[in-house]
């Protein structure tokens, strides 16, 4: 089973994004994860099209967009043509989901639903064999540096119950809290993809810290 790390931008320096990513482009990372956070739909704010666009001139790994944003459905396009490789948005944000599947589709975009730790995985049931990923957020969307909440397993396990039983061919992506430390358990419960900013940016050796995660 393939393994992916996505490295948060939102832990980066911003004084030097051309360094962070060049740091990802020389690292074993498969995607670069941009967190777009509007003020509303949560309690923070990180930046937009111009920090993205700078992101996608310097880093020759694809864009995993994650839209915490009310009305993303708004935004598809331009998104699409800053350069997001992957773009998820959040259930709770959206009135009708599979509209919203297929406009990203239609951008030629891999799509990705996501939803906060207070969501029953079960509302994803429509959706896991229509979108490329489900992300399960292990901490509540807005900041970064916060703790892994252990019930996730639990979801974990559901999500992959859902897939199994319709036949579904999306990957298991989960963000938030995610270190060397729980690296493994999480790939040998099912996931295939981490983001991880903390655990990436804030270590002394972040190339290092990559390979450990994929290797721990
Ligand atoms: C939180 C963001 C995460 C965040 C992860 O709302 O979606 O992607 O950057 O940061 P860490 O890995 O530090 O928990
Ligand atoms: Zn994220």
């Amino acid at each position: 089973m393939k393994k992916i790390i996505s490295p948060s931008l939102l832990s980066a320096d911003f004084g030097n994004l051309q360094a962070a990513c060049e740091m990802i482009n020389a690292s074993e990372a498969e995607w670069l994860h941009i967190d777009v956070m509007d003020g509303s739909f949560v309690p923070n704010i990180s930046f937009g099209f111009p920090v993205m666009e700078a992101a996608k001139k310097y880093c020759t790994k694809p864009l995993d967009v994650h839209l915490m944003i009310v009305h993303p459905e708004k935004y598809i396009s331009r998104f699409a043509k800053a350069g997001a490789g992957i773009l998820t948005f959040h259930y709770e944000t959206v009135d009708n989901p599979l509209e919203v599947i297929e406009l990203i589709k239609a951008e030629g975009v891999k799509v990705g639903i996501t939803i906060n730790p207070d969501v029953a995985v079960s509302v994803l049931e429509p959706y896991v064999d229509k979108v490329d990923l489900v992300l399960l957020m292990t901490v509540f969307a807005g900041y970064g540096g916060q703790k892994f909440i252990e019930e996730s397993y639990e979801r974990i396990k559901e999500l992959k119950e859902i897939i199994q039983r319709k036949n579904a061919h999306c990957i298991i992506e989960v963000d938030g809290g995610i270190n060397v430390q729980n690296a493994s358990k999480l790939f040998e419960n099912g996931v295939t993809a981490l983001v991880a900013g903390n655990a990436v940016f804030n270590t002394p050796d972040p190339i290092e810290t990559i390979h450990n995660m994929l290797n721990s």
